[in-house]
């Protein structure tokens, strides 16, 4: 019994020694290779996609949990690329919006180049419609959203906010910029605001 416990005790002094030799910081430098060798093929467009803004790197650095100084610089910074409907109307049509949301087109190579507007890839990550079958859950289910908040004003342009930069909210959040980054444009985040907070809409059926 003493000699397995001396033995199992020399593995974990080894274990640790190698553990400890590893260089550090080689894995984000071997990660960064393999992506930037299989984007080699891709539009220029695209490959300035894997240079990291000043949000990016600052989430990078802080593993997306920045301190409340750096998440607050973010906040103020992503809040100033929103970009309002330059008629004042927040909200579209829902009917367009929920072929947006259902369409994933535009984040693949073979979509480059453009034959087709992009899709907002909403379903992907969120539940709009109760009748909805299959559907990602890495956000929340947007199923009754603009029901749950009474249709109110003020939550019309938070959620106007909330698709065109959602680090605007919630600093290193999974939500893609998708207004900041021009994926789409001012026209499909009303009619996505729609979808979203009109009473007429399947998400609020
Ligand atoms: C890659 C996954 C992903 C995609 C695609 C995505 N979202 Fe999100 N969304 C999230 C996550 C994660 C959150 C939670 C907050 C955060 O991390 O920003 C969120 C939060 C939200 C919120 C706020 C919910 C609340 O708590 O009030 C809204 C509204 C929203 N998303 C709408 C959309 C719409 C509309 C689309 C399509 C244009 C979309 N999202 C596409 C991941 C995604």
């Amino acid at each position: 019994m003493k000699r397995l416990f001396a033995i199992a005790a020399a593995v974990v002094v080894i274990a640790a020694g190698i553990y400890l030799a590893l260089p550090r910081g080689q894995g984000a430098a071997s990660a960064d290779a393999a992506i930037k060798s299989s984007w080699a093929t891709a539009a220029p467009e695209w490959q300035a996609r894997l240079l990291q803004d000043e949000t990016q790197k600052a989430c990078s650095q802080y593993r997306n949990v920045p301190p409340k100084a750096v998440a607050d610089a973010i906040m103020a910074r992503e809040k100033a690329t929103i970009v309002y409907p330059a008629d004042g109307k927040l909200m579209g049509d829902w009917k367009k919006g929920e072929v947006l949301a259902q369409s994933g087109y535009g984040g693949r190579f073979t979509d480059y180049p453009p034959r087709a507007e992009n899709g907002g890839n909403c379903y992907a990550c969120h539940q709009l419609d109760a009748k909805e079958l299959s559907f990602g859950t890495l956000g929340p289910s947007l199923f009754e959203y603009g029901k749950n908040r009474k249709f109110a004003e003020a939550e019309v342009k938070a959620v106007y906010e909330r698709i065109y930069n959602p680090q605007a909210a919630i600093p290193c959040g999974n939500m893609p910029r998708l207004g900041a980054s021009k994926f789409l444009s001012v026209e499909q985040i009303k009619d996505l605001v729609a979808l979203l907070m009109s009473p007429e809409s399947p998400v609020n059926k």
